[in-house]
């Protein structure tokens, strides 16, 4: 068997909680291989909503086991109180967690250095997450870092107090308040708490796996414009988001990837700072938000909302492969008369392109829009007949442009708001 991947090809927030739980029972093991609590990944059933920041979203379907794969970055802390909110659920974490000891470890002061660097950048700040992201993948490059298998050594404490030693001579020279013995304390009772669960070697693991004909999904988090390397640098996220991320935050061989799922709104949104072209300041923008709730899952922050952008989709397409696109939150726009899909962009010189422009944080670029017709109605049902005609041509519309057949589209934040589609039109 192969590794799927699962990853969001926009700015993040595209739906891959909801997705990857309607999955996941075709699915042997869930895999994270990236990312850390800056994630927020919502899954909504039985009228419950959870989201879940660092456990992969198989872990409420029985039979999948879950792996936090060594590419993850992982808060202790968060960690802890997000197994505490499951604990109510009839749900065997212990036994279907697994975590990578070569995960790198969030510690306290990588949340205080995020916010004393953020804090320095002044008008161009990022719009962190402020989990502690940036500093912690530093440490990691750095070849200083924490790693979650270090917490099983005789000498982790001291190792905790000389990279904190390093952070705080850092942190001397910026003012941010902060109580140290009682983040000592929470961080210290959670590495206890971690202890209890199955710390691994993730990378056997998973071949062990693969080797057996276990079917593994790997589920990306943030979106192939948020990654270090592709998306809108500096304002990024600091891990590869894209599909080459998931060889190297999980052991597994690129000749071992399988399926790479593609998922994107039917519209674009991003939280955090940062280019847009395509970005709505107007009542359409608003609409979005109010219909599609969008406010942040980790931070609770608005965000921002536009039209769909194909320049920038076909370039996450082409990065990460996709084989199959699935397209989420159609329903957010069922009262809009006209749907929007830019093109092309217009560059300050006046040249129209349909690709990345290296150029796109220093520059106004001007999203050229071609306008569809909207389905104006309600989608009821989850059959393929179920979906209204002018929202079938818009998703035919997609799939030629993209050259990726739409193997699923989303009407909703439950579970079983999805419509399968049996024949992509490709
Ligand atoms: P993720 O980070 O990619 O997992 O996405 P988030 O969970 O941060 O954000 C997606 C939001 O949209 C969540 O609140 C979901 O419950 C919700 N959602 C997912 N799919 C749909 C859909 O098809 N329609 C609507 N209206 N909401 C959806
Ligand atoms: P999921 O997995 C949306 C954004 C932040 C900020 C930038 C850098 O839920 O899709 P960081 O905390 O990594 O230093 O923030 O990236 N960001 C996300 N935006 N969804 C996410 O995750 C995000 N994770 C980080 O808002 O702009
Ligand atoms: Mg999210």
């Amino acid at each position: 068997m192969k590794v799927d991947v699962l990853l969001g090809l926009q700015w993040g927030d595209e739906g891959k909680g909801k997705i990857v739980d309607v999955l996941a029972p075709k699915y042997d093991v869930v895999a994270r291989f990236q990312g850390g609590p800056n994630a927020g990944h919502t899954l909504e059933f039985d009228g419950i909503k959870h989201v879940l920041h660092q456990i992969p979203s198989g872990i409420f379907r029985e039979k999948t086991r879950n792996v936090i794969g060594n590419g993850v970055v992982l808060d202790p802390i968060v960690f802890r109180s997000e197994i505490e909110k499951l604990s109510k659920y009839n749900l065997n974490v212990k036994a279907n967690l697994f975590i990578s000891k070569k995960a790198t470890l969030i510690v306290p002061t990588h949340r205080l250095l995020d916010q004393a660097y953020e804090k320095a950048k002044g008008d161009e700040k990022i719009g962190s997450t402020l989990k502690g992201i940036g500093p912690s993948y530093q440490d990691k490059i750095g070849r200083q870092g924490l790693r979650v298998g270090d917490v099983l050594a005789d000498n982790f404490n001291a190792k905790f107090k000389k990279l904190t030693d390093i952070h705080f001579a850092i942190l001397k020279d910026h003012v941010i308040e902060y109580n140290w013995p009682e983040l000592e304390r929470q961080f210290f009772e959670a590495i206890t708490f971690l202890k209890g669960f199955n710390l691994i070697d993730s990378e056997y693991f998973i071949n062990d796996e693969l080797n057996k004909n276990a079917s593994i999904l790997a589920e990306g988090a943030q979106g192939s414009l948020l990654d270090i390397d592709f998306g809108s640098y500096p304002f990024v996220t600091s891990s590869n988001t894209v599909t080459a991320g998931a060889c190297t935050g999980l052991g597994i061989a690129p000749s071992k990837v399988g399926e790479v799922y593609g998922i994107f709104k039917a519209y674009s949104t991003r939280v955090g700072s940062g280019p847009f072209p395509t970005e709505l300041l107007d009542e359409d923008g608003e609409k979005m938000r109010k219909e599609g709730n969008e406010f942040g899952s980790t931070t609770g922050r608005p965000r921002r909302c536009g039209w769909i952008d194909l320049p920038s989709l076909k370039y996450s397409i082409m990065i990460n492969g996709v084989t199959q696109l699935l397209m989420m939150k159609a329903d957010v726009l069922n009262t809009f008369p006209v749907i929007k899909v830019c093109t092309h962009y217009k560059l300050s010189d006046g040249s129209i392109i349909e690709t990345m422009p290296y150029e796109i944080v220093n520059q106004k670029i001007t999203p050229i829009y071609r306008e569809l017709s909207g389905w104006n109605t309600p989608i009821f049902g989850t059959s393929e007949s179920d979906v209204p005609p002018n929202l079938l041509i818009y998703v035919n519309f997609l799939e030629k442009s993209l050259q990726v057949p739409i193997s699923l589209i989303s009407i909703g934040p439950d579970r079983s708001q999805t419509i399968v589609r049996s024949k992509p039109n490709l």
